[in-house]
C-alpha cells in the first residue's frame, strides 16, 4: 500500500513519457512506468538518464495491446500499491504512409497501440478511481488528431478517437471526483518527431507560429496540472500545445 498518490504512464520510456515520469516524481507522486519488455541494464540506464530511482518509479512490463495482459498486469498493481489516482495514456507510435499504399498492419498496430490501448488500460482502474472518489485520467492526443496530417490516416484517427473517447468518459467520471483529459501536443522534441525526414520536419516548423518544436517539459508541465487537486473543474476537455500550429 503507498501512502504517495500513484501515477501510472504508459509509453514511459519514450520522449514525452520519460520526462513526465521525472516531473511526476518532482511532485511527489509513486509513478508506476508501463513499457514494452526491456532488460535490467536498460531500465537502469533509463533511471540514470532521467535521475530515477527504483524507490520512485516502478516498471511494469505490458503490452498496452494485449487486453488480458493489462487486466492481469492491473490487478497486480492494485495488490501491490492499494490505489491508482493519476493514469496518463501516453503510449504511442507512428507507421506513416499515404493511405493509398498503408497496408491493414500499418493501421492495425496504430489502432492497437494508441486507441485500444486506451480500452485496456482504463477500465480496470477507472470504476477503482470513481468508488476512491478521486481520479485523474489524462490522454495523450496530438495536434494531427486535431487537425489530420498527410501520411497520417492511421494516427489521426487514433488520436481524434482519443478525444472522443475522453468527453464520453467525462460524463462517466463527473460527480466522482474522476476528471478524464486529453493533452494533444504539437510537434515535440521526441525520438520520435527527430526520426521523420529533416527536410519535411523543416517544412512543418517554418510553418508552426512559434517556429519551433515543444519541449518535452512543455508537454509535462500541462499534464501535472491536470493532475492536480487545483484542476478538478476541467473535464472533458482537449488542451493543445502546439505552438500556435492549428487553434481549435
Ligand atoms: N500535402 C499534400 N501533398 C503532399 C504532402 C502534404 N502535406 N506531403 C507530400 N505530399 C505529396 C508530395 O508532394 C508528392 O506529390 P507528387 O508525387 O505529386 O510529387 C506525394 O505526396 C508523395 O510525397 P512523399 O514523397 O512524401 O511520399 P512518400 O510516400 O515517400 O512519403 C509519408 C509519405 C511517409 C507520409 C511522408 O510524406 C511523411 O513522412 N510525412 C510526414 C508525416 C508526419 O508529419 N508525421 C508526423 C510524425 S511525428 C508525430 O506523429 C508526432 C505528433 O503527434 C506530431
Amino acid at each position: 500500500m503507498s501512502h504517495r498518490k500513484v501515477a501510472i504512464v504508459t509509453g514511459a520510456l519514450g520522449g514525452i513519457g520519460s520526462i513526465t515520469c521525472r516531473e511526476l516524481v518532482k511532485n511527489d507522486y509513486l509513478v508506476i512506468a508501463v513499457c514494452r519488455v526491456r532488460t535490467d541494464e536498460e531500465m537502469a540506464e533509463w533511471r540514470d538518464k532521467y535521475d530515477l530511482t527504483t524507490r520512485d518509479v516502478k516498471s511494469f512490463f505490458m503490452d498496452v495491446t494485449d487486453n488480458q495482459a493489462c487486466a492481469v498486469g492491473l490487478k497486480t498493481i492494485f495488490q501491490e500499491f492499494g490505489h491508482v489516482d493519476v493514469l496518463i495514456n501516453n503510449v504511442g507510435i507512428t507507421r506513416d504512409s499515404q493511405f493509398k499504399k498503408m497496408n491493414f498492419e500499418q493501421w492495425n498496430q496504430v489502432i492497437n497501440t494508441n486507441l485500444n490501448s486506451l480500452f485496456n488500460m482504463t477500465q480496470p482502474i477507472f470504476q477503482a478511481m470513481c468508488e476512491q472518489g478521486f481520479g485523474r485520467i489524462i490522454n495523450i492526443s496530438s495536434v494531427n488528431g486535431l487537425k489530420g496530417q498527410f501520411g497520417q490516416t492511421n494516427y489521426s484517427a487514433a488520436k481524434a478517437g482519443m478525444i472522443g473517447f475522453t468527453k464520453a468518459l467525462a460524463y462517466e467520471g463527473a460527480g466522482k471526483g474522476v476528471t478524464v483529459n486529453v493533452v494533444a501536443p504539437g510537434y515535440t522534441r521526441t525520438p520520435m518527431v527527430a526520426a521523420m525526414k529533416p527536410e519535411l520536419l523543416e517544412n512543418i516548423t517554418s510553418q508552426i507560429p512559434i517556429k519551433r518544436l515543444a519541449e518535452p517539459s512543455e508537454v509535462a508541465a500541462a499534464i501535472i496540472y491536470l493532475a492536480s487537486t487545483e484542476a478538478s473543474y476541467i473535464t472533458g476537455e482537449t488542451l493543445s500545445i502546439n505552438g500556435g500550429q492549428y487553434m481549435s
